[in-house]
Order: structure tokens, then C-alpha cells, then sequence
């Protein structure tokens, strides 16, 4: 591993990730040999968002790995709530612990807590952008329960523009060869387009799942993501659009895995939990030992790479108001190394 923060899983090889995913499998399979090998190790976990997987599990890994814990799941029960600022929070805590793990609303937040850290930093989730640990744990769970994360008919259900686990994962099974997507989604939340062209994936778009649950093997229920509507009515007119139940299952594959990053409202029926074909409580499972193979990986190997972010020009500016530096301006505008498309925010990847 070269690189020593986990912000987008694009920033690290594909080798990195089946080391990755080897040591979880390792771990997964004998978690006593690995029971003390981060004693005295310190863990952060700043949630300024509500978790119960996400944080639970980096947590649950850090003990298991013999380290401790510290951090705040609701930024109101910090100096947060006085004031303080994310450069402050990121550079006090940082200097108390050896790796911290930072989910935030804003798109782009952990890139910019990387830059003012003293040990790595862990992207759980930043706004409606990337989630690179729950991508990580849904390739353990398609490769334990498919035995293979290449030639798989996926097809992404729900909320595809807001829903960064499925943003991170088209991008993450797209380095395969030999996989196709079915994008499943009203026209309202649909993939954004920075991504279809990004990743060159196979892609095809059904508005019904009813027309195509049948030709998958992998379908991956994402949750309508209410908290990132701007009303409740926008709200309202999306929920429910999609729901999978029993009848629907009848019409799969034998062999579909159904997916879900969970927490579940009512996008899949609680009759189908008890179907052999829904993987999604053991995919939450699985999430721990993932994430202890990525805290051991990057704080015992301690890799000193950055990713390369280069200064703005002359007027510059990031316009997406869900970007970090809406919130946190002093920040100040980055631009991602150049790859012949437009000039993108080094945070929130948006063009500029
Ligand atoms: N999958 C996931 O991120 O769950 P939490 O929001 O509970 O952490």
C-alpha cells in the first residue's frame, strides 16, 4: 500500500484491494490470531452524521484488534457545537490517536480532513459522494457469495443519484472485466452523469424492477436517501417507488445476491430476510472484518503516499453547495490531477 489514506478507493491499486480483501478473509477465518495486534493503538471515529454499522463496526474492529477507541458519534456533544471548525477538529484529534475514521455531510469533508491529519484518515461517508469501506465490504460479500467479482449482471436499485455506497461500487466493480449494470431508478435519481462517463461501464436503464430482476445476479437495494432531499415533498414523490417482496423474488435467478448497504425503511420486504438469496445481514457482518484488515493494513504499514491535488486558477470556484468548502471555505479551492475531461473539485469531484 502506498498511499495513507483510505478517501476513494480509486487513489489505491487493484493489488491493494485484494490484500485488502485477503487479510479480511484471513481475519474472517481466524480472528483470534489477530486479537492483539494493535494493542495500544488508539482509533477516532468522528461521526457528524448517524451511524449504526459504519461506526459500530470500525469500533467493534479496533477492539477486536486489541486497540481502543475514541470519538463522537454526534457532533453536538463536541466543541463542534461551540464553533470549532474541521482543520481544528481534524488536527487536535489527530495528534491523540493513530488513525482516525470521519463521516461527514458535506462531499469532499475527508479529502479535506486528510490534508490537516498527523495520522491516516478513513472516508465513512461523505455526503452523497463515496463510501470506500462499505465498497470494500460489498466486494468480501460478492466474492464469498459469488465466488467471483468479475462477468456479473448487477443490477443498482433506488436511489442511484444520492446514494454514495452505489457511487463507490460502480466505480469499484467497473475495474473488473466483464461486468454489466442495470441502472434501476426514476429519472429523478438517477446515476449523475460525471459517473456513467467516468467508469465506461456497460450500462443499461430499466424503470421497472418487475422487467429485469430476472436476468441479474447481483441487485444491489439502496435506500431512498431523505436526508438529502431539498423538501419532504421531493421526498414524498420518490419513497416507495421501488419495493422488493416475495413476488418479485419468485421471478429471480436462483442464485441472485441481494444486496443492501442497510439501514432498510421499506424498500425490501421483511418476508424476503428469510430468503437464502438475501445476503444483506451477513454483508453487515462481513463489514467489521473488512475494516479490521484496513485499520491493521494502514497503521501497521504506515504508507506515507498523498494523492496530488493541484492549486486553482485565477476565478476557480466549486459551485456545488453540498461540496466542503460551501461549509468550510478557508479550505481553499483544489483541482484533481487533470485526465483530459473538465477541471473537477479535488473534494467533490464536481466540474468546475
Ligand atoms: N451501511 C451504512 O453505512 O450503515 P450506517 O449508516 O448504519 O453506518
Amino acid at each position: 500500500m502506498n498511499v495513507r489514506d483510505l478517501i476513494d478507493l480509486g487513489d489505491f491499486t487493484l493489488d491493494d484491494w485484494h490484500k485488502i480483501l485477503y487479510l479480511a478473509e484471513d481475519i474472517y477465518q481466524d480472528p483470534m490470531r489477530y486479537s492483539s495486534a494493535l494493542h495500544g493503538k488508539i482509533l477516532a471515529t468522528l461521526f457528524y452524521e448517524p451511524s449504526t454499522r459504519t461506526q459500530m463496526s470500525f469500533q467493534a474492529a479496533m477492539m477486536r484488534l486489541g486497540g481502543q477507541n475514541i470519538g463522537f458519534k454526534n457532533p453536538s456533544s463536541s466543541s463542534i457545537s461551540k464553533g470549532e471548525n474541521l482543520k481544528d477538529t481534524i488536527r487536535i484529534v489527530s495528534g491523540y490517536s493513530d488513525i482516525l475514521v470521519i463521516r461527514h455531510p458535506k462531499e469532499g469533508s475527508a479529502r479535506a480532513a486528510s490534508l490537516f491529519s498527523a495520522c491516516p484518515v478513513i472516508n465513512a461517508g461523505d455526503g452523497g459522494h463515496l463510501h470506500p469501506t462499505q465498497t470494500l465490504t460489498d466486494l468480501f460479500t460478492l466474492r464469498r457469495v459469488k465466488g467471483r467479482l468479475q462477468n456479473l449482471r448487477i443490477g443498482l436499485c433506488g436511489d442511484l443519484k444520492y446514494g454514495r455506497t452505489v457511487h463507490s461500487l460502480i466505480r469499484a466493480m467497473s475495474r473488473f472485466p466483464g461486468n454489466r449494470f442495470t441502472l434501476i431508478s426514476t429519472p429523478e435519481l438517477t446515476l449523475p452523469d460525471y459517473l456513467v462517463k467516468e467508469t465506461g461501464a456497460q450500462i443499461e436503464r430499466c424503470d421497472s424492477l418487475e422487467a429485469c430482476i430476472g436476468d441479474l445476479d447481483v441487485l444491489y437495494m439502496t435506500r431512498i436517501q431523505q436526508e438529502r432531499f431539498a423538501s419532504k415533498e421531493e421526498y414524498a414523490r420518490q419513497k416507495g417507488v421501488y419495493i422488493l417482496d416475495a413476488e418479485k423474488m419468485r421471478l429471480a435467478k436462483p442464485d441472485l445476491a441481494v444486496l443492501h448497504p442497510l439501514p432498510r425503511i421499506d424498500e425490501i420486504d421483511r418476508a424476503v430476510d428469510d430468503d437464502p438469496r438475501a445476503v444483506y445481514f451477513r454483508q453487515a457482518e462481513y463489514g467489521m472484518y473488512v475494516r479490521m484488515a484496513i485499520i491493521l493494513l494502514l497503521v501497521t504499514e504506515q504508507p506515507d503516499g498523498a494523492v496530488t491535488l493541484l492549486p486553482a486558477r485565477e476565478g476557480e470556484h466549486c459551485a456545488n453547495p453540498s461540496c466542503i468548502l460551501e461549509a468550510e471555505p478557508y479550505i481553499g479551492q483544489k483541482v484533481l490531477e487533470e485526465d483530459g475531461g473538465p477541471r473537477r473539485c479535488a473534494f467533490c469531484e464536481h466540474a468546475l
